[in-house]
């Protein structure tokens, strides 16, 4: 799938994604211009749960994986 993780894998910025975004890891956190936050799908609870566990975690953090 095209999510933000792998989508900044394919022009070459650097993103982690320690689980190969399948939910088990916080690596892919990232911060969510505000405009566009409003915009997305709310997060599932799973990575809501996961978001908790983020260091740093901020209004607008999401994981990249699951930005679609
Ligand atoms: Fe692990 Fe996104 S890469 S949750």
């Amino acid at each position: 799938g095209d999510n933000v993780l792998y989508l900044a894998h394919r022009f070459d910025i650097e993103m982690e994604g320690a689980c190969e975004a399948s939910l088990a890891c916080t690596t892919c956190h990232c911060y969510v211009l505000d405009d566009y936050y409003d915009k997305l799908p709310f997060a599932e609870e799973k990575e809501d749960d996961l978001l908790d566990m983020a260091p740093f975690l901020k209004e607008n953090s999401r994981l990249g994986c699951q930005i679609i």
